[in-house]
């Protein structure tokens, strides 16, 4: 029986163990994957090498880790060395292989989304794109937006300097002042939302969507809870609407075709088992 997991800190709440025992199962895969909580203040290489000693094959890396697993590994793929983080690992005769799967699961998810409603046609992909927010999840939307061809990636955050330290990512990035978000939505096909705002227990985002085109696309990375007040509104406005299990779901297929050589559907049965695990999980929050 091999072994797979999910490395952060902590990784009780992370549904990472539901999806791939659910795509393990379905594809008769004798694999296990787990839940590796490795505290911050560990000697994180260390770590590492014992997860493939007990026989791991490969991991997931969550907060706080993308980063040190970047510097851990002995060789990655040109997003992770784009973006200094990595969240999926391979344990391979020995060494250890890093890749980053997040931007394109992004992209990935929203092409799945569009193809549910019927809108696969849409070309939000030649238009300027606005991006909220300069975290870890941001650089990797911005990453894959740029692969994707947007030819202007606009880019607001709270923190002007977080976002300006973002200018090395894209040669089409531009960033604008966060007072100034409504109207950098104007002819923007894409609006992406990776800030915490919206989050159960978190404050609203306030982002008016009133200067937006009537054919864009509304993408929230957040996805609890799965309809933020941002998509409610965006629906009200008859904007097309994408919710932020998509990005959570395909970065995890992309990493299970990494270790495992087959890309898991994300069924719609899938997307309802994580839907009632989510559901449960903000009932015990309550
Ligand atoms: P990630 O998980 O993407 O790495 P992060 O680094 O925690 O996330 O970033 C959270 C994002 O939400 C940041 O862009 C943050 O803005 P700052 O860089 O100014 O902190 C944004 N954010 C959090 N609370 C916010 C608020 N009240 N108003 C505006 N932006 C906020």
């Amino acid at each position: 029986m091999s072994r797979v997991g999910i490395i952060g800190w902590p990784v009780s709440h992370s549904r990472s163990p539901l999806i791939h025992n659910h795509w393990l199962a379905a594809h008769n895969i004798k694999a296990h994957y787990e839940r590796c909580p490795i505290d911050p203040a560990a000697d994180f290489r260390a770590a590492l090498n014992g997860l493939a000693a007990d026989g791991f094959i490969g991991a997931n890396v969550t907060i706080p880790h993308k980063e040190n697993a970047f510097a851990a590994m002995d060789s990655v793929d040109a997003a992770a060395q784009k973006l200094g983080a990595v969240n999926t690992i391979t344990f391979r005769d020995g060494a250890l292989h890093g890749s980053n799967t997040d931007g394109a699961g992004f992209v990935a998810g929203l092409k799945a989304a569009l193809a549910d409603k019927g809108a696969e046609g849409h070309d939000w992909a030649a238009h300027p794109a606005l991006v909220l927010g300069a975290g870890g999840a941001a650089r990797a939307i911005i990453v894959a937006l740029h692969e994707a061809g947007v030819p202007q990636i606009r880019l607001v955050n709270r923190t002007k300097e977080r976002a300006d330290a973002l200018q090395g990512l894209s040669s089409r990035l531009s960033v604008g002042a966060w007072a100034a978000r409504a109207e950098l939505a104007a002819e923007c096909q894409l609006l992406v939302n990776t800030t915490s705002l919206g989050m159960q227990g978190a404050a609203a985002l306030d982002m008016p969507l009133d200067h937006m085109p009537q054919t864009a696309l509304v993408s929230d990375i957040v996805y609890t809870p799965l309809e933020t007040d941002l998509l409610v509104r965006a629906r009200a406005a008859g904007l097309v609407t994408v919710d932020g299990l998509g990005m959570l779901l395909h970065q995890a297929a992309l990493a299970f075709e990494t270790w495992f050589g087959v890309r898991p559907p994300v069924s719609d049965e899938l997307r309802h088992l994580v839907v009632d695990d989510l559901r449960m999980k903000s009932v015990e929050d309550d």
